[in-house]
Order: C-alpha cells, then structure tokens, then sequence
C-alpha cells in the first residue's frame, strides 16, 4: 500500500472550522472504506489557540452529529512545515491566500465548498464571533461539500 495522501483542513484559528471540517470529511472517508487512502488533520493560519482545545460550540456541534472534538489540539501551519502536506482544503478565500503566501501551489489548494452550486463566494463564513446556528450552518455546509470533496481527492489527488 502506498503512502497515505496527507491532507489538511485549514481556517483561520483551527479551533471552529478546521477540527469539525477534519471528523466530517474522516468520518465519510471511514464510511466509504477510504480510512487507509487519506491522512487528515487541521491547522490554522493564525497561532492565537496552538495547544488549546476545540472551541466548546464546535466540539457540542460534533457531539450532537455523533462526532468528536475530545481530542483535538489546535496547531499551525506556517512556512516551515507546508512541506508536511500534499493537499490544502481551504475554509474561505482569505485561508486560500494565506496558505499560497507560505509556499502552497495553487494547485494544492482546494476550496471546502467547492463541490455545491452557489452564487456567491464559495466560503465556509468563519461562525467564531456569531451565534450558536453558526455552527450548524457551518457543519451543514462541511457535510454538503465532504461527498464531492472525497471524490475530487480520489479521482485528481491520488497518484
Ligand atoms: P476558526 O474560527 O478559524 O473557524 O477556528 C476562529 C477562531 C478564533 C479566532 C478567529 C476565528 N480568533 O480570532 O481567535
């Protein structure tokens, strides 16, 4: 068996968006057999919450859709480990940006919401300063795109 693609859910404080983007998309990934094809993790551009656990609203969010943030630990990524990962899965257009600034290929760059119809910007709206339905919207739009994206990675992304 070949090596794992390595893949990285990015926003911009991995505390909201990036952890519960990260289960939503493994759990897929585990349901359609592909746990051995791909290793997730997330990161976040910011370095305010390294070390620090998921934010409380996002973690009863994954609980609630039977998922799990018990463990996660925020961390970063910056210009010295980019070179870790093989594929990017941005959150919003402002991730996309950064990620490309510390030295990602364009090409690396994937964008979460990519995979519906819309209109307008393609982002998963950052819910950290908003309300409690935020996290369901975000979770709702990570669930939408994880089918499309896991497609897109196994039929673009793996060698
Ligand atoms: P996230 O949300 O990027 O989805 O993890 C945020 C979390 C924390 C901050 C901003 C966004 N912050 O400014 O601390």
């Amino acid at each position: 068996m070949s090596q794992p693609i390595r893949v990285l859910f990015v926003c911009l404080g991995n505390i909201c968006r990036s952890p519960l983007a990260e289960v939503v998309v493994k759990a897929e990934a585990e349901e359609k057999g592909l746990s051995e094809v791909f290793h997730f993790e997330s990161a976040g551009t910011g370095n305010w919450h390294v070390g620090g656990s998921a934010d409380p609203r996002s973690a009863s969010k994954a609980l609630d859709k039977g998922l799990s943030l018990e463990h996660h630990r925020a961390q970063q990524i910056t210009q010295r480990n980019i070179e870790d990962w093989d594929i990017f899965v941005a959150m919003d257009s402002d991730n996309q940006r950064n990620l490309i600034a510390l030295g990602a290929k364009p090409e690396q760059v994937l964008m979460m919401r990519a995979y519906e119809d819309l209109d307008l910007a393609p982002d998963v709206p950052d819910p950290y300063y908003g309300g409690a339905h935020g996290f369901e919207d975000a979770y709702q739009m990570l669930k939408n795109n994880a089918q499309g994206l896991l497609d897109d990675l196994m039929e673009n992304h793996v060698r």
